[in-house]
């Protein structure tokens, strides 16, 4: 993963942690109402992909125990992993893209109900993503997949047989390939073929404006169907609808180009989506404040979304940063680009090694921007912000100074899940602490079953443990006893 050059090591913040009744008082466990429900705090797990679904996509009883888990700390709002609203392999991702996967996201509502005694709210993120694929062995490439067009027969003499073509070009030098092969060619045989939203020359890209808010709405009216409170649709990293948004987006379509083409599909899959599942069902969206990413959107874009999408009804924002492609670091050959791998990947999940500003609420300064540039427009819409937060003090403050509605917390909840009860309880010094080591993102990128180093060798005898596939490391975190330690509040 890639880290800040200067490589200053940040400690942890101060907490704050709270005594019982501070905790009671403070915003950060006052009620607030999202939409069509009231959450019972202003806590929110934002969603992780923590590869436990079967390679068709279904809901596992490792599914179930993961989020059980997180809802055994009371969160306000959990937020379900990415999920697919196409029904196309896409290994183990969870999938609603079609009433089979009924059966599996009902019980993961139960579960979740009973786990939190109701007081969790529930979303799902539902997600489309284009296609990537793995770094090709160089032989392949040339062999096989690279189309030899006029380009390369005019760089290498016309009378020569596209056969004798792939096998001059595998034997030429990269700064000579450079030459010879374009731009987006030199890509896939660097890092592999990757679809973007601007290849409209290929239907199915053309196509995603017709397609997509059919796929989004019926994905979504599953989530209702299966008892979800609502959705959350995925607008943010590298996806298609971000993508969209994109200042990268130069399509010729009227969906690309000026801000208002490029927020256009957005606004029609929110339309679609809600005349589909009605007012009574939270619809909101994840998106980014910045790309962070040349020749990407600026905040500036952002605002300006913000307000659109607040305009258009959105039951919620939550905003994110980062987490590209496009700077994302070469892969090995046999692997695919991952798009948490570079500086823009940094900037969505920074960690303790950072630069002077450090990891801590990077993307406050924008969301507060956003928030505001929403509430001068009169508007309520909630903002969630998220990216290194992970103590009391400084998720209070985040409310207390107006810079967001509700604090979200990805990977100290992941530490520990039930942070939020410990501080509730004023016992916070119990909490387990996030270290911003990213261990956890590095299981993500191998789409290994993510667990968190601080807890994944803790008590292997457990009976009737369930373990990763690797039958190293325990695949939820041990049960917290509030009968042992010392209560403080
Ligand atoms: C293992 C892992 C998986 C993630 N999966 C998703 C995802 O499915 N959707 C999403 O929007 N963000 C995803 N994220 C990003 C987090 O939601 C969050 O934005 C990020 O970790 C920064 O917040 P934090 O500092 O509180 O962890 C993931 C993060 C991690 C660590
Ligand atoms: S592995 Fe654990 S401690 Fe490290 S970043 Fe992930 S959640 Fe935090």
């Amino acid at each position: 993963m890639w880290k800040p050059p200067e490589r200053i090591k940040h400690p942890l913040l101060d907490p704050g942690w709270p005594r019982r009744d501070e905790a009671q008082r403070s915003l950060l466990f006052t009620p607030l109402r999202i939409g069509p429900f009231e959450v019972a705090e202003r806590t929110w797990v934002p969603a992780m992909v923590p590869w436990r679904s079967t390679e068709e996509g279904q809901v596992t009883e490792d599914v179930l125990s993961w989020y059980e888990r997180f809802a055994e700390g009371q969160p306000g709002v959990l937020v379900v992993e990415a999920t697919g609203i196409r029904d196309i392999p896409s290994g183990p991702l969870l999938r609603i893209s079609h009433d089979r996967f009924l059966p599996g996201l009902e019980e993961l509502v139960e579960r979740v109900r009973r786990a939190s005694h109701g007081k969790t709210r529930l979303l799902i993120q539902i997600i489309d993503f284009l296609a990537v694929r793995r770094r090709p062995q160089p032989e392949k490439y040339f062999g096989r997949y690279l189309e030899i067009t006029d380009r390369h027969r005019r760089a290498l003499g016309s009378g020569a047989s596209d056969e004798d073509i792939r096998e001059h070009l595998q034997g030429l030098a990269p700064e000579d390939l450079a030459e010879i092969l374009s731009e987006r060619e030199l890509e896939a045989l660097e890092k592999g073929y990757r679809e973007r939203v601007t290849d409209i020359e290929k239907e199915s890209i053309r196509d995603l404006p017709r397609v997509l808010p059919g796929l989004f709405s019926a994905a979504a009216r599953r989530a209702q169907v299966a008892g979800f409170d609502g959705v959350e649709l995925h607008y943010a990293h590298a996806y298609t609808m971000a993508s969209f948004l994109s200042a990268l987006n130069d399509r010729q379509d009227g969906y690309g180009g000026s801000r208002e083409n490029r927020l256009r599909l957005p606004l029609e899959v929110y339309s679609a989506v809600r005349e589909k599942v009605g007012r009574d069902f939270a619809v909101g969206c994840r998106y980014l404040s910045r790309d962070c990413i040349e020749g990407g959107s600026e905040v500036e874009d952002a605002l300006y979304f913000g307000l659109e999408l607040a305009r258009a009804g959105m039951d919620f924002l939550s905003l994110s940063r980062g987490g590209k492609f496009e700077d994302a670091k070469q892969p090995k050959v046999g692997r695919a680009v991952y798009p948490y791998t570079g500086p823009s990947g940094y900037e969505c999940m920074p960690t303790a090694i950072s630069d002077a500003q450090g990891p801590f609420g990077r993307n406050l300064p924008a969301v507060a921007a956003i928030r505001a540039a929403i509430r001068e427009a009169g508007l309520e819409t909630p903002v969630v912000a998220a990216g290194g937060i992970a103590g009391f003090r400084q998720a209070e403050q985040i409310l207390q100074s107006g810079q967001a509605d509700l604090v979200g917390a990805a990977r100290q909840s992941l530490a520990d899940p039930d942070w939020f009860k410990k501080m509730r309880q004023g016992r916070g010094e119990e909490v387990r602490r996030c270290i911003f080591s990213n261990y956890c993102e590095g299981l993500d990128q191998m789409h290994k079953q993510v667990t968190c180093q601080l807890w994944d060798r803790l008590d292997l005898d457990e009976a009737d443990l369930a373990l990763s596939s690797d039958g190293k490391r325990r695949l939820v975190p041990p049960a917290w006893d509030p009968s042992s330690g010392d209560p403080t509040g």
